[in-house]
């Protein structure tokens, strides 16, 4: 019984109260507004160039990459438009060598030539097809899931601030991830464009929006792994600091009209200075012995690796208690012990090795309901090296593995309960949505309850406001995530700050040219109808005033139409087109001598209207100016005001595009 009190006494320093929480949100939105006011807060608040969420009716097939430790995952996504996608990965380990290599382009180098064979392996028709005729048609655009700490700079751009997870290649730092991939690329001549550079968290948000049901964009994507991290949906304006990044880092493009950016909070640093945090002496070791003492204090309390490291610090205290009756792991303490072999602990059991227990061993413990604790015995002699573990150690054990995790679900609360109370989404909406991954959340047993009670205990949420959020598992944010803001980004790119209903629908990539040859053809369509509409107009007068002129007698050309064709909104603002119909019009109003004459002219339209050619295949020009359009804009990074020359070329292209199909059926 003495072990057993004991290990309830450790799991105390565990509890958190609700006052604490209540606490620990005032903080939390604090530190946010701080993060969004000025660069270099706690919270870093780095905003991800990411201004809006998808609804699911996004389609195209994107490429994603995923650089987030030991293992480098290529995918292929196609996102069919009715929130489901398809997805086809291929994953391959990170060599060590390359992971401390002396020059970033022996590790970039290597990851391009992964995505080479990925090509080759999946998407063989458009390596093929590039090589032999390299088009900008043929380019997938690919999102960058690079879960290191960058300094975004773009929707495209970020400086590696420094590497964690082992990578050590010091010339990296400072460098523009995002470029080093794209030389790599390019030199084995891939189509492929680094279109975006994700945070894993955004693209789980993106992930999340994309699947969810209903019409509520997501609000947060949050990560509950290894580590810890959220992203959510902020009001541009609230995003004070921008200003100050554009004069620092020099503004980059990226589309305003939303009002709306992603902010990525980097939460694993919240509250840094232990002001509001809990602290205990195993909390205190594991900071002081880790690589990075002082920093990510919220994250070393909350996420799976660190959950593991805090329970061996917290297991060997009682293992090592002075008084051999109450300390754990000794037959002496166990009145119950239920083998007759004494109880052991490996020599190199990973009990004392720094790190040595997994987020799955958390899991299994809590989720053990088994008789006996047999599952949780059975897990301490395998992964833990504990030989003939009593009862009462398995019992032991599992309340300070519920303390811990109860403590990790109350933490996550505070931190998902001031986003969404800063963002006022419980007043605005009547559902916040979350989407949330990573192996604690996905596998710690009641993760969820937990914090929706803790949820319920913050006075601003409630009872009520807690039946409002809806948490959802969001997979795959690396993939789908990073697909979809590679879609984003490259609409973005392609819209440039010229926006027009055409070149939208031109440039669209994530329209196969067949597909946008029917956007033009439907464009060139209801501009003829509009055509042939103002046609009709002149006709009804040429009628109604050849009606007069004969019955006065007197000559038609007193019933010239007068020219409608300004109020037309035209697209592009291309040079107004001379509407060919006013001159015939002329013509038929001289020379029409009964109405007769009118209706055979018309009906003569309308056969031409229905007869025209279909428009195939875009005309050489358009096509070609359009590749030059958005290679430029690529090129200059989305500066559209450098392209003022391709964008006046393509403009041209399509205006006699359209004069001349107009000439032809009219
Ligand atoms: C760490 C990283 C952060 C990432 C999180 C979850 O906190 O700093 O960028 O989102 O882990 O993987």
């Amino acid at each position: 019984m003495a072990l057993a009190a004991e290990a309830k006494r450790i799991a105390a320093e565990f509890d958190y109260s609700t006052e604490e929480v209540g606490k620990g949100v005032k903080e939390f939105i604090r530190e946010m507004d701080e993060g969004l006011e000025k660069q270099g807060a706690t919270m870093s608040q780095i905003p991800s160039y990411v201004t809006a969420v998808p609804n699911g009716t996004e389609k195209g097939i994107y490429l994603a990459v995923d650089l987030g430790g030991t293992n480098f995952r290529v995918c292929s996504i196609v996102l069919h438009g009715n929130q489901t996608f398809s997805l086809t990965q291929s994953k391959v380990a990170v060599p060590h060598a390359l992971m401390e290599a002396k020059k970033a382009h022996e590790l970039f180098e290597f990851l391009a030539k992964q995505i080479e064979i990925f090509l080759k392996t999946h998407h063989n028709d458009k390596f093929e097809a590039h090589r032999r005729r390299p088009s900008q048609q043929q380019y997938l655009d690919l999102g960058f899931t690079f879960s290191f700490p960058v300094n975004q700079l773009g929707i495209n751009k970020g400086k590696l601030i420094r590497w964690t997870k082992g990578f050590d290649i010091e010339e990296a730092i400072g460098q523009d991830v995002c470029a080093l991939l794209q030389k790599e690329i390019d030199a084995l001549n891939l189509p492929v464009i680094v279109a975006a550079l994700v945070n894993d968290t955004v693209g789980t948000l993106m992930a999340r929006s994309y699947t969810s049901p209903g019409k509520t964009g997501t609000l947060i994507g949050a990560i509950f792994g290894t580590g810890t991290n959220g992203a959510y949906v902020e009001k541009l304006n609230r995003v004070k600091k921008m200003a100050q990044i554009d004069a620092e880092l020099g503004s980059a493009a990226y589309d305003k009209s939303t009002g709306l950016m992603i902010i990525n909070t980097e939460w694993g640093s919240f509250d840094n200075n232990l002001s509001v945090l809990p602290d205990t002496p195993y909390d205190r070791a594991l900071d002081a012995e880790s690589v990075n003492p002082g920093i990510q204090m919220f994250e070393k309390r909350v996420s799976g690796m660190f959950l593991g490291e805090i329970l061996r610090r917290a297991i060997l205290a009682l293992y090592k208690h002075q008084d051999e009756n109450i300390a754990l792991f000794k037959d002496t303490s166990s009145a119950d012990n239920d083998t007759s072999s004494l109880t052991t602990v490996a020599e190199d059991s990973p009990l004392y090795k720094q790190w040595g227990i997994d987020t799955s061993f958390l899991s299994i413990v809590e989720e053990d309901a088994s008789d006996r604790l047999r599952i949780t015995k059975q897990t301490l002699e395998k992964d833990l090296g504990v030989s003939a573990p009593s009862m009462e150690d398995c019992v032991a054990v599992k309340t300070l593995v519920h303390a811990i995790g109860k403590r990790a679900a109350r933490l996550a609360a505070v931190a998902l309960g001031a986003v969404v109370l800063s963002t006022n989404k419980l007043q605005e909406d009547d559902l916040v949505d979350i989407g949330v991954d990573g192996s604690l959340v996905e596998y710690y047993p009641g993760f969820e309850d937990y914090i929706r009670e803790a949820f319920r205990e913050i006075p601003e949420i409630g009872v009520e406001g807690e039946k409002k959020i809806r948490i959802g598992l969001a997979k795959d944010g690396s993939g789908l995530g990073a697909a979809l803001i590679a879609l984003t980004a490259s609409k973005a790119e392609e819209r440039g700050e010229f926006s027009q209903e055409l070149v939208d629908s031109l440039q669209a990539s994530s329209e196969t040219n067949a597909s946008r040859a029917k956007a033009l053809e439907l464009h060139i369509a209801s501009r003829v109808a509009a055509e042939l509409a103002a046609l009709e107009r002149k006709e009804d007068e040429t009628l109604r005033s050849l009606r007069e002129s004969l019955s006065s007698e007197l000559s038609s050309s007193s019933t010239t139409p007068s020219k409608d064709q300004s109020n037309e909104s035209r697209l592009l603002d291309l040079p107004s087109i001379p509407a060919p119909a006013d001159a015939a019009a002329r013509e038929d109003a001289r020379q029409a001598q009964s109405s007769a004459k009118v209706f055979e002219e018309l009906e003569k339209l309308r056969k031409g209207l229905s007869e025209r050619k279909k428009v195939r295949e875009m005309p050489r020009e358009v096509e070609r100016t359009r590749e030059d359009l958005v290679g430029c804009l690529r090129k200059n990074d989305r500066r559209p005001l450098d392209c003022w020359r391709e964008v006046e070329a393509f403009k041209a292209a399509v205006a006699k595009m359209e004069e001349d199909f107009i000439g032809r059926v009219l």
